[in-house]
């Protein structure tokens, strides 16, 4: 999974931040799909790697509902620099439509991980299961 994370990185297109992001889901199905960030010039109209590889997966039917079909088991995240880069506050919503007991795999490119559950980032999340 880091490494689909690390190949969708290199696509990630962020020439105003420059902070490149790849991440890449594990659904029940066994299936992995990787996304990366894109931004725009008007700026809140970037989309980050996880939320990429998400709607990317839904746009696929590799990803079911709350009420059936394949969930996200774990995803991965991967950016450079000095600590793992953990996935923004909308991300983890979008995380929780799809997978509300997944696992965080957050890494950057020296080989650093921590790995938590999206639980442990948005308690008490709002969903709809
Ligand atoms: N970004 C992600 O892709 N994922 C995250 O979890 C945090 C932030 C992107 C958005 C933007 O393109 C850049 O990183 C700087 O915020």
């Amino acid at each position: 999974m880091i490494a689909a994370a690390l190949e969708a990185r290199r696509r990630a297109y962020a020439p105003y931040s420059r902070f490149r992001v790849g991440a890449a889901l594990l659904t029940s199905r066994g299936e992995i799909i990787a996304g990366c960030n894109v931004e725009n010039i008007s700026y809140g109209l970037t989309n980050c790697a996880e939320r990429t590889a998400i709607f990317t997966a839904r746009a696929a039917g590799q990803l079911g509902s709350s009420t059936g079909g394949p969930t996200v088991l774990a995803v991965a995240v991967v950016a450079k620099g000095a600590t793992p880069p953990t996935p923004c506050g909308a991300c983890r919503q979008v995380l929780a439509e799809f997978g509300p007991q997944c696992v965080v795999i957050c890494a950057n490119l020296r080989g650093t991980r921590q790995t938590l559950t999206l639980a442990e980032l948005l308690p008490h999340a709002f969903g709809p299961w």
